[in-house]
């Protein structure tokens, strides 16, 4: 069976995060999830890249678009067009992924996020860093479609 024409539609959605500043966040819902769209500051993001990657325990950085990889700042980070390998932008769903609660921005140990549910603390890549929660947040398919439009799904 295949879904119908309103369903697909569904399916992948378009933000526009022409006004998120450097160090906040846009939270919108798709697939009846919330999904974090931060714009970075320099210092998130140097913070997050001085991280030995053998602290981390969560070695993979969950990151749909790649495919199994490390989970190095750079393999969670969604570049703009033409500026391959920027680390501005970070797109991760917001569901802890302990047992589903909604992460707290700006907030934790790590200068991420904060889980207050059961205490799980994840860094400015959105890696979880300590805590039960087991995985990195995950990075669903996204893409810039243009300057200032990510596409989601
Ligand atoms: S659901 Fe987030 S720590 Fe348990």
């Amino acid at each position: 069976m295949n879904p119908s024409a309103d369903v697909q539609a569904l399916s992948s959605i378009r933000v526009d995060v022409s006004g998120i500043e450097p160090g906040t966040q846009l939270t919108v819902k798709w697939l009846g999830k919330p999904v974090f769209i931060r714009r970075r500051t320099p210092e998130e993001i140097e913070e997050a890249k001085a991280v030995e990657l053998s602290q981390l325990p969560d070695q993979d950085a969950r990151n749909a678009n790649i495919g199994p990889a490390p989970a190095s700042d750079n393999n969670r980070a969604l570049a703009v067009p033409g500026e391959e390998g920027s680390e501005e932008w970070l797109v991760m769903m917001g569901v802890c992924t302990h047992l589903g609660c909604v992460p707290l921005g700006d907030a934790g140990d790590f200068g991420g996020w904060f889980c207050p549910c059961h205490g799980s603390h994840y860094d400015t890549a959105g890696r979880i860093r300590k805590g039960p929660a087991p995985e990195n947040l995950p990075v669903p398919t996204a893409e810039f479609v243009d300057a200032t439009t990510i596409k989601l799904g």
